[in-house]
């Protein structure tokens, strides 16, 4: 496992670098290796820093942040308002996330503990619950009437994909460039985007499984509700590109938890909803991989923030009944 290089000073060297385990315990039955890249490690707990380290820094770089005077607004309901009310506090910056009904009180303590500004926006897109769009509009909003306020727009801007070639990069390096299969969870198409670069910059051959939510517009048409947040948009993003992913898995709600269990059980790796989407993708699929094929799976953040959800079984049993049989095996 790589050791984590802590060059420089300050929590924000800390981001990158996330170790790599192999997973020998998950999928005895397929003939092929398994990897996971623990993204939770990240200092604010999710790959996501990486994508906020990066803008704030591009935006601050080009003069369009001003540490100690400008405004940073953002919308989000989970892991990215984490990561830019880290990267802001360091650098000074005030920071306005926009958040909504679905955001949990935890992310809200999180986003406060860090100094945030909270912002609730409270109509919904549609009657299946999203607030994707009052979300962006609202930061859209904010960011014209604060004076000196950026808006990274996450799901257009280059730099959020450009922090996760770096996460590719480690991989890729880790495992001398043997990469057969990758599966990665999409929302804004950050990482996907980043990986895929670097996959076809340093002409890897990597097959590249895009994770999405069944009911997400990423790469399907029809949208419906949805429980699990991180993966998964109301929207097709900008960062979107046709030809991004070699092949896509959209997993249900109740993949998310069954993964998410299987996960900690087989594995003791505690992680959030989206990497059990992406366990449950590898486990569909284990069994036409190829004999000694190098599987590797991103696992996006840290199960903490799911206490109350996906490790609650009161939770799982009133939204999906009695289905303890798909993890106890
Ligand atoms: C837990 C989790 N999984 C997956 C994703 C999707 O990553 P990306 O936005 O890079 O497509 C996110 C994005 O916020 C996330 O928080």
């Amino acid at each position: 496992m790589a050791m984590k290089k802590h060059i420089g000073s300050g929590i924000l060297s800390a981001v990158g670098e996330t170790p790599l385990v192999r997973l020998e315990r998950l999928f005895q039955d397929s003939p092929a290796r398994f990897h996971a890249k623990i993204e939770g490690m990240n200092p604010g707990g999710s790959m996501k820093d990486r994508a906020a380290l990066s803008m704030v820094r591009g935006a601050i770089a080009s003069g369009e942040l001003i540490p100690g005077r400008s405004t940073v607004v953002e919308s989000s309901s989970g892991n990215l308002g984490v990561g830019l009310a880290q990267v802001c506090r360091w650098f000074g910056l005030r920071f306005v996330c926009v958040v909504d009904p679905k955001t949990t009180p935890q992310h809200i303590a999180t986003l406060k503990a860090y100094g945030a500004h909270l912002e609730m926006v409270t109509t919904a897109d549609n009657d299946q619950g999203d607030f994707l769009h009052a979300r962006i509009e609202r930061a859209q909003q904010l960011a014209e009437e604060i004076a000196d306020a950026f808006w990274p727009n996450q799901y257009a801007n280059l730099l959020n994909a450009r922090a996760q070639e770096g996460m590719m990069r480690e991989v890729a390096e880790e495992l001398d460039g043997k990469v057969d299969y990758l599966f990665v969870a999409t929302g804004s198409c950050g990482t996907i985007h980043g990986c895929a670069r670097y996959i076809a910059e340093h002409g890897l051959d990597t097959h590249i499984v895009a994770v999405d939510a069944v009911g997400s517009a990423i790469f399907g048409d029809v949208t419906c509700r949805r429980l699990v947040p991180g993966h998964g948009a109301a929207r097709r993003p900008a960062l979107h590109r046709e030809g991004l992913a070699d092949s896509v898995a959209r997993m249900t709600d109740q993949d998310c938890v069954v993964g998410c269990r299987r996960l900690v059980a087989a594995e003791a790796i505690l992680s959030g909803g989206s990497s059990g989407a992406v366990v449950s993708a590898v486990e569909q699929r284990a069994a036409e991989l190829p004999e000694g094929a190098v599987c590797v799976l991103v696992l996006p953040d840290r199960g903490e923030r799911y206490v109350d959800t996906i490790y609650s079984d009161a939770w799982v049993e009133r939204h999906f009944g009695h289905i303890e049989h798909l993890w106890k095996r």
